[in-house]
């Protein structure tokens, strides 16, 4: 069932559709890093001038470590949860003190900043460092949840962990871990929007459970909140 995504149609399509942004343009993992951040919870397009001007005023981990915390939320005002940029700051802080400012390679060591867990860490590697690690967000989940026609209730951890551990079989059968990861979070933007689907210039449409069945939209299935 897993081997059945279509890598080829899925690639072909991101090939075709992906929007040039800003932060697709590096394979930076630092800049990946401070891209991540931002889309956690704000969307694109208001994310796109932070990420500029925060990189150009920071352009390595180095100078974010040395600047001070307050002088870094003043430009990132207006994106809120600021919590995530003091665990951004602390977490270059600790690169710079730590590990001679050399951002972090593996999963494992990721995981050991403030603030990066594991959609954050499995974004990071396989999109700057192509290697296969998955990145679950909200896309994502859409996107497996339709396809496979999964009726777990997604507000549970434990079931966000196993279909983590589907994404990763996934990705570990895909030719590039950069473009899977990249491609389906740009068909959940694009294509498997929450209440709208365009099943019609989707790659999955021979394969996907929620076309097949025309029930895409009552997933994914989320019972609190
Ligand atoms: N949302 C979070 N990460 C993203 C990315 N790399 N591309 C598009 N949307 C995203």
């Amino acid at each position: 069932i897993i081997k059945n995504m279509n890598s080829k149609e899925l690639f072909k399509w991101y090939e075709k559709n992906h929007r040039k942004l800003k932060f697709r343009e590096t394979k930076n993992p630092y800049h990946i890093w401070i891209s991540e951040v931002m889309l956690q919870q704000t969307q694109v397009d208001t994310v796109l001038p932070y990420f500029s001007s925060f990189i150009e005023k920071y352009p390595d981990v180095k100078t974010l470590a040395k600047t001070d915390l307050e002088t870094v939320l003043k430009s990132v005002e207006g994106l809120g949860y600021y919590r995530r940029f003091r665990n951004m700051h602390k977490a270059a802080v600790y690169i710079h003190e730590n590990l001679e400012d050399i951002f972090p390679s593996t999963y494992k060591d990721l995981l050991k900043l403030p603030g990066i867990g594991r959609y954050t860490a499995g974004a990071i590697m396989s999109i700057a460092y192509d290697q296969p690690y998955s990145a679950l967000d909200g896309n994502v989940i859409r996107v497996l949840t339709r396809y496979f026609n999964i009726d777990w209730d997604m507000s549970l951890e434990k079931n966000r962990k196993l279909l983590d551990q589907k994404n990763q079989e996934i990705i570990e059968n895909m030719p590039s871990a950069n473009i899977y990861t990249q491609s389906m979070m740009e068909i959940g933007a694009l294509v498997c929007r929450p209440t709208e689907t365009k099943c019609m210039v989707c790659p999955f449409k021979d394969e996907c459970l929620g076309y097949k069945n025309n029930n895409a939209l009552e997933y994914p299935i989320s019972l609190k909140k």
